[in-house]
């Protein structure tokens, strides 16, 4: 893999964060068309004794079928509760995988029930132990991890780093925050930075990176980094990773919801499709690429003979929702008139389309290039606070 020698206007390598829930096959497929990272990551698999029983070619297509196709290279995530049930899935890939990611972050509740994500934080000489057992049977440079500061405060976390620091990990990847914070308040990147200062092995920055100015910010904190990924910035702004200040807006938002469609439809369907295309489809530079990519989809979805617009735009209530948690994030980079309220209560793709027309042309704008500028007045929607602090 070559991320860490890349050149992206931030002269840092930078990739889309691993989000279960989000950052499935069909949206890692549309950053690809909006381009500009440097790598892209699976959200976790959870690993057992018995499962993934081979492996998991859907989950992960870029790396079996569509192999070659992408321009950004995927890290492949797992998350297990038992050092044997993440080596069985990384021997049982052979070849596909150059190495996998451990996830040692996730915070939700069933997850640290069932001792894995962020719970393998607990016990510094466990995490140790359980990093230990994989990386030496995988090899070195076979193994990266994902963590977070700590399991309780992060007071524990120069413990964990002590425990972990010679281990031949590939590389270390450190969300500043701690399991109970969860993703509010602010990211550490002091203790990103003390993560560098103390390992053997690169390190990645994780949180808070929204845009090329938080992004310097947070590498002048822990200037050592090499490489930062980026998860809630580039829902705000899928644009982050090319610096690019305007976008295609309802274009590139009903290429989104069709792909979400065919996938939540058959994602067999949506990877066989993707094995037609070839390498040159993802130069998207205008506004024409989006709408070629939006017929394709629909020749897909509908068959050749589509032809009415309205009724080719109809997508299942899921793929509307997956459109909608898109375009909750999107509005907040927007100008302030996007943000009503009632385009989050439509009912159909159309609507949310026109909806936003409508908006671009009370605002005298062209719909090929609407501003998309990350906000920090809106931070508070994703910082936990729950509702806009008064003025
Ligand atoms: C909805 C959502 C799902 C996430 N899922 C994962 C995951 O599957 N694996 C993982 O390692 N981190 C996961 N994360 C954490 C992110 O990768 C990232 O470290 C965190 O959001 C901080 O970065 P940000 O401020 O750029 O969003 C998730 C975050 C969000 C918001």
């Amino acid at each position: 893999m070559s991320y860490l020698h890349k050149s992206s206007p931030s002269k840092i390598p930078a990739g889309l964060a691993p989000m279960e829930g989000v950052t499935d096959f069909a949206t890692r497929f549309w950053y690809q068309c909006v381009g500009g990272m440097d790598f892209t990551w699976t959200p976790f698999l959870r690993v057992t004794d018995t499962f993934p029983a081979k492996f998991p070619d859907l989950f992960a297509p870029e790396l079996t079928t569509l192999k070659g196709l992408f321009p950004a290279p995927l890290i492949f995530q797992v998350m297990g509760s038992r050092p044997e049930d993440v080596i069985r899935t990384a021997e049982a890939a052979g070849d596909r995988l150059t190495f996998i990611d451990l996830n040692c972050g996730c915070p939700s509740p069933t997850v640290v029930g069932s001792r894995a994500g962020s719970s393998l934080l607990e016990h510094a000489d466990q995490f140790a132990r359980f990093l230990e057992t994989v990386a030496t049977r995988l090899g070195p440079d076979r193994l990266s991890v994902k963590m977070r500061t700590g399991f309780h405060s992060p007071s524990e976390f120069s413990n964990l780093l002590a425990a972990i620091k010679h281990l031949p990990l590939r590389h270390l990847t450190v969300h500043g925050r701690t399991r109970p914070a969860r993703y509010t308040g602010q990211a550490d990147w002091f203790l990103i930075d003390e993560a560098v200062r103390t390992c053997t092995f690169p390190v990645f920055g994780s949180g808070d990176v929204c845009d090329h100015k938080t992004l310097s910010q947070r590498v002048d904190t822990a200037s050592g980094v090499k490489a930062v990924i980026i998860g809630r910035g580039a829902l705000r702004n899928p644009w982050v990773f090319q610096g690019a200040r305007s976008a295609p807006l309802t274009s590139a938002l009903a290429a989104f919801v069709l792909l979400q469609d065919l996938a939540l439809e058959s994602q067999e369907r949506l990877v066989t499709w993707a094995a037609g295309l070839s390498p040159d489809f993802f130069a998207f530079k205008d506004e024409a690429r989006w709408v070629h990519l939006i017929e394709t989809l629909l020749s897909c979805l509908r068959g050749q003979h589509h032809s009415d617009p309205l009724e080719d735009l109809q997508v299942s209530s899921r793929a509307l929702s997956r459109g909608k948690m898109l375009w909750n994030y999107l509005r907040s980079s927007l100008p302030e008139a996007y943000m009503n309220p009632a385009l989050m209560r439509v009912t159909s793709l159309p609507q949310l389309l026109n909806g936003i027309d409508e908006i671009t042309r009370q605002l005298q704008l062209s719909p090929g290039n609407v501003p998309v500028v990350y906000n920090p007045e809106h931070d508070w929607m994703y910082s936990g606070a729950g509702r806009k602090p008064s003025a």
